[in-house]
């Protein structure tokens, strides 16, 4: 029995350093270590027989299995890595950098080699690509604003969204009870009884005061941030939206300073050929005040769908800051003058680029906002 163990053993292993591709390996396999194999045979023998004979065949049998899975592997490998390095040569595909000890083949997988066009990696595809964030709309809508702005000498500040009323209101002259208290809809901030009433700001003109009561004169600021409306929500209307406040205030500034900057802002905004228009408005922070339009980008005045038939465009308010407001923050406005203004951010990008829908920017979805 052990000497036919021996001559199946040297048999095996002869044949297989002559195999050269894996259907022949495959069928090596199948007569040395299928089922119905000399060795399984024996193997399967092993009980039945006396008990001194078991143990010495038995351990011999088991030792030719070893070795012959052992061996089988390795020489399934070396066929795949040969076949590997065959299909590299003809494909004219590059060798990837190798870390030694590793062959390609371990490192890419098993390249199936009677398929080889379907399974081998293709080395030479490129990656996935990362995905990559970009700023919200309205974001780089404020960034756009703000540079303008800066580039006119003016400095960019910010401030809270949690307001006190005095600053949202009674400083810039909108006591409790006075009718523009009403043009803005308010979200209150629950309080103490002994506490003065606070709220989410309405607009970024509390921020005038905040600044003013900080510094002296001269003053040259731009203010972006979020304000809040306690309004239904509809495709022009948001209770969250951004506004940019604005505010020079220094000896001699007068009305046509407010003009110049604003038109000045207005044509970098928004191109060299834009005319604006001005209105009287009332702000009863402001006086006088104004609204400020542009002509229309999408019909050049002659009216259309984007100016509702007007041919201009309201962008935003401003006006002389009242002569009470300074004399609250302990400016002379015998010596000190300035014009404020205020417009909203998301207007802007949804007149440029036709956005009919004002909810759209806060509404989180990545169709719209991968455009920006
Ligand atoms: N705060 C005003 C608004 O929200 C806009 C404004 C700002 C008007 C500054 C005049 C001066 O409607």
């Amino acid at each position: 029995m052990l000497k036919k163990l021996a001559g199946i053993k040297s048999a095996a292993i002869d044949e297989l350093s002559s195999l050269s591709d894996l259907g022949e390996l495959e069928a090596w396999r199948v007569r040395y270590l299928g089922k119905k194999s000399e060795l399984t045979q024996i193997l399967r023998g092993v009980a039945s027989l006396p008990i001194d004979q078991r143990k010495v065949i038995g351990a011999s049998a088991n030792k030719v299995k070893v070795l012959f899975e052992h061996s089988y592997q390795e020489h399934k490998k070396s066929l795949k890595e040969r076949a590997y390095q065959e299909m590299e040569a003809a494909t004219g595909s590059k060798q990837i950098i190798s870390t030694p000890g590793i062959s390609s083949a371990e490192k890419f997988g098993s390249p199936d080699v009677s398929l080889p066009d379907v399974s081998l990696p293709d080395v030479s595809l490129p990656g996935r690509p990362i995905p990559l964030g970009r700023l919200h709309p309205t974001t780089q809508m404020v960034r756009e604003i703000c540079n303008i702005f800066i580039a006119l000498g003016f400095q960019v500040v910010e401030g809270p969204e949690v307001e006190w009323d005095y600053y949202n209101f009674e400083a810039l002259n909108i006591p409790p009870d006075h009718p523009a208290h009403d043009m803005f809809a308010t979200f209150w901030i629950d309080t103490e009884p002994d506490q003065r009433p606070m709220l989410l700001r309405t607009h970024t003109s509390p921020m005038q005061i905040r600044v003013m009561e900080q510094t002296r004169p001269p003053v040259r600021v731009v203010v972006p941030g979020k304000v809040y409306r306690y309004e239904a929500t509809d495709a022009t209307h948001e209770s969250m939206f951004y506004q940019i406040e604005g505010l020079a205030v220094d000896e001699n500034i007068t009305f046509s300073d407010l003009k110049g900057t604003l038109y000045e802002f207005a044509k970098r905004l928004f191109g060299e050929e834009r005319r604006v228009r001005f209105r009287c408005d009332y702000f009863p922070f402001v006086e006088p005040g104004v609204e400020m339009a542009i002509d229309c980008m999408a019909c050049g005045g002659s009216g259309c769908r984007l100016c509702s038939d007007t041919g201009w465009i309201e962008i935003l308010g401003a006006g002389m800051v009242h002569p009470d407001v300074l004399r609250r923050v302990h400016y002379d406005p015998e010596v000190y003058t300035g014009f404020a203004f205020g417009l909203g951010v998301e207007r802007i990008p949804m007149l440029r680029y036709g956005i009919d829908d004002i909810r759209l920017f806060y509404s989180n979805d990545l169709r719209f906002l991968s455009q920006f």
